[in-house]
């Protein structure tokens, strides 16, 4: 599907549709509203008279008029003028382009960053996962344009450079929401085509399409490594344990880790190269909870627990290609350790002892609690980036959506700085986080008597828990954590994401890195 900025005005559009946006209680007196229910004689203010729409939020209308080059207009209500935002944007093109009869349609939009959220929505909420259907439905959308606001990206130099900002933020709409889909269709697939080993494989096909370099790790160089709680949680499965490695340099230089060298040396290596952000990511491709195994009910959807590397991919699939002009200043590195947790004749056992890469020893008390593990062994691998930053997404516990319910991730970090960045980043994508303690005190929790801490411990703050639990393994460097198992995953259908998964983080992701790229922020 395409979708760019339009060259035609609204009422001119030859689509298959044409959506419009109005504000609640406001008559179509300027901009294309005016100009189009003038064309149509009339017809959207005798369906604003007749009050048959009044623009409340997600109210939605489909009018036939003559006039028109598009034989549709999909009118969607924006909610009070004063309450409009980009989410509102977000929402009000996921629902126009939700609509499976359109071929086509434009949208009207003013700033930059509201032809992005246009651009975000439409393909957000035109996304469906067929991939497992016989009949696959409507046909998709060939083609989606976005259309300036009148009286914007005028005439001459400064028009000319007004309408190349629009269509750039709308092709990056597109492509963050893209990849957000990308992120959806992995967390969808079935466990059993996607294991740890196909999840490498689809790795290493967006590292070729983007101009990233990905590495597999298997069990043996996983054992040379002493990555022991990430291969203790693959024991149960006949799908071996992997560990990915992507990487996305600012400049063709080296790739791979480098040992942590210490004094003056370390020092100027690391001021000689670019700041670097690793971002890791969860990925679980089915989690039974092993010996400690789930009940039968709702099983069938930790398909997706591997949601937090689906978002690591996901951004790596829209990271600007290597090279291009709008390369970024950093390093990113992407990390996710994967496995699949099953009960078996070896598998881990509530009580066994693991030794996470770090030299941490860590007592087993409860199998299911294995995101935390794999966790723990890539935080140790972060450690030898030397990182800036490090953020990680997991579907990590339901007591997340205990907390929270479904409509924010929980975001754990003691970095003031990195929660400030990442919420701005929550806010601007409309992907909600909502921070959360991690007070020391709530490690008592986690004593073990024989081990330097247990996996699990009591079920009240649960979440946080969880948190606490990593917090041992990132020391080295500023983290966070983003408790994605309440957002990963939809219990409801919405305007911009269906029942399932959400693709949750992918654009949060894209956002933050984004507002990285400013030189204030690094220099800091
Ligand atoms: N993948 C689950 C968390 C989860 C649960 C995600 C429900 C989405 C929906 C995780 O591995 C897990 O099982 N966590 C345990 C932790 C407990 C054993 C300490 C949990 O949440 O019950
Ligand atoms: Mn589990
Ligand atoms: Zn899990």
């Amino acid at each position: 599907m395409d979708v760019v900025l339009s060259r035609t005005r609204l009422v001119a559009s030859k689509a298959g549709a044409v959506a419009l946006g109005l504000a609640e209680g406001e008559r179509p007196t300027r901009g294309a509203a005016a100009e189009l229910d003038r064309r149509t004689r009339g017809a959207v203010s005798a369906l604003l008279k007749a009050r048959d729409f009044t623009g409340q939020a997600s109210e939605i209308a489909v009018l036939y008029p003559r006039g028109l080059g598009a034989p549709r207009v999909i009118l969607v209500g924006l909610g009070k003028r004063a309450e409009i935002d980009e989410q509102r944007l977000r929402l009000a093109a996921a629902q126009a382009a939700r609509r499976p009869e359109m071929s086509g349609r434009t949208d009207a939009a003013r700033s930059a960053r509201a032809s992005q959220a246009c651009a975000e929505g439409a393909v957000l909420g035109h996304y469906r996962h067929t991939a497992y259907r016989s009949e696959p439905g409507p046909p998709p959308l060939r083609r989606i344009e976005i259309a300036p606001g009148t009286g914007e990206a005028g005439s001459g130099a400064s028009g000319r450079a007004a309408r190349q900002a629009l269509a750039e933020a709308v092709a990056r709409g597109a492509r963050w929401a893209e990849a957000a889909c990308l992120a959806r269709d992995l967390a969808s697939t079935p466990g059993q085509d996607l294991t740890p080993e196909l999840l490498a494989r689809r790795a290493r096909e967006i590292a070729r399409d983007t101009g990233a370099t990905c590495r597999v790790l298997g069990v043996p160089e996983l054992e040379r490594l002493g990555m022991g709680a990430l291969l203790a949680v693959g024991r149960g499965s006949v799908h071996p344990p992997r560990f990915i490695v992507l990487e996305r340099a600012p400049r063709p230089a080296g790739t791979g880790p480098r040992r942590t060298r210490s004094g003056a040396a370390a020092a100027r290596s690391r001021a000689a190269r670019a700041a670097t952000v690793v971002v890791i990511g969860k990925g679980i491709t089915f989690d039974t909870g092993g010996i400690s195994l789930k009940p039968a009910a709702d099983m069938a959807k930790m398909k997706y627990d591997m949601a937090g590397a689906a978002a690591v991919l996901g951004m790596f699939a829209a990271l600007p290609r290597a090279g291009a002009a709008a390369s970024l200043p950093f390093r990113v590195v992407g990390l996710i350790p994967s496995a699949e947790n099953m009960p078996g004749g070896g598998a881990l056992k509530p009580g066994d002892v693991v030794r996470a890469l770090d030299g941490t020893t860590i007592e087993v008390t409860n199998t299911d609690a294995e995101g935390r593990l794999v966790l723990a062994d890539a935080l140790g691998f972060a450690a030898r980036f030397e990182p800036d930053a490090v953020v990680d997404l997991a579907t990590l516990t339901g007591a997340i959506s205990v907390a929270l319910g479904h409509l924010a991730a929980g975001l754990f970090t003691a970095d003031e700085r990195l929660a400030t960045e990442l919420l701005a980043a929550s806010a601007a994508s409309g992907e909600r986080l909502w921070r959360m303690p991690l007070w020391d005190e709530y490690a008592v929790g986690l004593r073990s008597d024989i081990a330097d801490l247990a996996n699990s411990g009591p079920r009240e703050g649960g979440a946080i828990l969880g948190a606490i639990f990593l917090k041992r393994f990132a020391r080295a460097f500023r983290w966070a954590h983003l408790d994605i198992a309440s957002t990963g995953w939809s219990p409801v259908e919405r305007p911009h994401e269906p029942r399932g998964p959400t693709g949750f983080g992918v654009r949060l992701l894209l956002e933050w890195l984004s507002r990285r790229t400013s030189a204030s922020t690094l220099a800091t």
